[in-house]
C-alpha cells in the first residue's frame, strides 16, 4: 500500500489541510509542484470543475452577483447563503448543476453560519449595508457580525478568509460606516488569523448607488459644492480581483483597491450629464445642515432614501492610499470607459444613440495607468 502510494509521489501526492480539526475536502488532493486539485477537469468555464468550494456570504449584493458569475465560470462549487428567497434566485443559473448551492441564514445565529462553511477552503465576507435600520446598525453588521463570520469560520477550520472592508475604513473618521468598518477590520484579523482584507473604493456598475443615483438624484452629490474627491472602481474588477484569491496563496495583510483616478463629484455629475444628454442639474447646493434635517426626516418612510450617514461622507474625500492592484493580478480601469453602459437608459429615445461626449477632465492628481479610453 506504501509503495503504491509513494511510487508517483513526485507527482501526485495528498496535501494535508492545516485546521483546527483535520478536515479534508476535495480540493486538498492537489498534484506538486503545480498544486492543482486532482479533482479538477475539464477546460475552465461553466462546465469545469476547479476542486474549490467558496462561500460568498453577502453574494445577494451588487459585488456578491459579478463574484459569484465569476467563481462559477472558473468551475467552483459556490455556496451562497440568503435571508430572502427571492434575493438569491438570479443567482442559482450562473454554475452548472450543483455548482451553485444555497443555504438560509442569519447573521446572528452561528450554527447557521458554520452550516454554510462547513466544505469550503476559501470564505469570502462582503456582508455590508450603508445605512442602519431598524434590526441592524452599522456595528452589528460590520463588527459583530464580522466578527462572528470570521470566529465560526475559523473555529470550522476554514484556512482562509476573505473580508471586505472600505477604502476609507478609519476609528477617527466622522461616518460611522467607515468608524465600524475599520473596528470590524481589527476584530476579523483577530478572530481569524492571517484573514485578507480588501479595501475597495466607491464601486460602480449597473446596480450601483452612484453613477445611478447621480443621474437621478443629482441635488444629492453637490453638497459641498461638489468638490469632494473620489477613487471610483469597476464592480466587475474588484470582483476579478477577489476571484483571483481563490487560486494565489493566502495574502495575510491588507489590499486597497481605489479606483485609477482621483475624480471630484463635479467632474462626475458632469459625465453623467453629458453621457445621458441630460442639462446639468441646477438643483441649489444645499447646507449640510439643512441636508442632514432631510435625511433624518426620509429615515421615517424607508431608510435607504438618504440616510443621515450618507450626507455625512459626501463631505469625506476617499483616502489616499496607493493601490495594491499588482497583488490581485488585474489592472483597474477608468470610468469613461464603462459609464456609458451603466448610464445610457436616463437617454431619452431621441438621444438613445448619439454618440458619446465626455467633459473635460480637471487634473487633480497623476493618472497612474494613463487614461486608455
Ligand atoms: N458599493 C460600494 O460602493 C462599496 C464600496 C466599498 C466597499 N463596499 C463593501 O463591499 C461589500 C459589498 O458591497 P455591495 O455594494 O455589494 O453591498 P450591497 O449591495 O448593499 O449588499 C450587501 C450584502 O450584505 C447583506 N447584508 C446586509 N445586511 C445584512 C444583515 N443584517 N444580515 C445578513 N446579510 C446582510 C445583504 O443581504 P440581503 O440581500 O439579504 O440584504 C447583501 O447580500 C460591503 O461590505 C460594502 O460595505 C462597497
Amino acid at each position: 500500500m506504501m509503495g503504491s502510494m509513494s511510487a508517483p509521489s513526485s507527482l501526485l501526492r495528498i496535501q494535508r489541510a492545516v485546521n483546527h480539526q483535520g478536515k479534508r475536502a476535495y480540493h486538498d488532493l492537489v498534484t506538486l509542484p503545480t498544486k492543482k486539485p486532482i479533482v479538477a477537469q475539464g477546460p475552465p468555464g461553466y462546465s469545469a470543475v476547479s476542486g474549490h468550494v467558496v462561500t460568498v456570504f453577502g453574494c445577494t449584493g451588487f459585488l456578491g452577483r459579478y463574484l459569484v458569475s465569476k467563481l462559477a465560470r472558473m468551475g467552483t462549487q459556490v455556496i451562497i447563503p440568503y435571508r430572502d428567497e427571492d434575493e438569491k434566485r438570479h443567482l442559482k443559473p450562473m454554475g452548472d448543476l450543483g455548482q451553485i448551492v444555497a443555504m438560509e441564514w442569519d447573521i446572528r445565529n452561528e450554527n447557521q453560519i458554520a452550516e454554510c462553511v462547513r466544505h469550503s477552503d476559501i470564505v469570502f465576507n462582503l456582508v455590508g449595508r450603508d445605512y442602519a435600520t431598524k434590526n441592524f446598525d452599522f456595528a452589528s453588521v460590520h463588527v459583530d457580525g464580522a466578527e462572528r463570520i470570521a470566529r465560526v469560520t475559523a473555529q470550522s477550520g476554514v484556512p482562509r478568509f476573505v473580508h471586505v472592508s472600505h477604502l476609507n475604513a478609519s476609528a477617527s473618521s466622522s461616518s460611522k460606516l467607515y468608524q465600524t468598518k475599520a473596528e470590524g477590520e481589527e476584530r476579523v484579523t483577530a478572530a481569524f488569523e492571517g484573514a485578507t482584507i480588501i479595501r475597495p473604493g466607491p464601486l460602480y456598475g449597473y446596480e450601483d448607488k452612484l453613477l445611478n443615483n447621480m443621474a437621478i438624484w443629482p441635488i444629492w452629490w453637490k453638497l459641498n459644492n461638489a468638490k469632494t474627491t473620489t477613487r471610483p472602481v469597476h464592480v466587475m474588477d474588484v470582483a476579478q480581483a477577489l476571484a483571483n484569491l481563490v487560486h494565489n496563496p493566502q495574502l495575510a495583510r491588507t489590499i486597497a483597491l481605489p479606483g485609477p483616478s482621483t475624480l471630484t463629484y463635479e467632474y462626475l455629475l458632469d459625465l453623467v450629464s453629458s453621457l445621458t444628454y441630460q442639462p446639468p442639474s441646477r438643483a441649489p447646493v444645499l447646507p449640510k445642515t439643512v441636508a442632514l434635517a432631510v435625511a433624518k426626516l426620509a429615515q421615517a418612510p424607508w431608510w435607504p432614501l438618504l440616510s443621515p450617514d450618507e450626507v455625512v461622507r459626501r463631505y469625506i474625500d476617499d483616502a489616499d492610499t496607493p493601490g495594491d492592484w499588482d497583488a490581485v493580478g488585474v489592472t483597474p480601469s477608468e470610468i469613461e470607459q464603462h459609464a456609458i453602459q451603466y448610464v445610457r437608459r436616463y437617454r431619452s429615445a431621441e438621444n438613445f444613440s448619439r454618440p458619446n461626449v465626455f467633459p473635460q477632465r480637471p487634473i487633480l492628481t497623476e493618472e497612474p495607468y494613463g487614461l486608455g479610453f
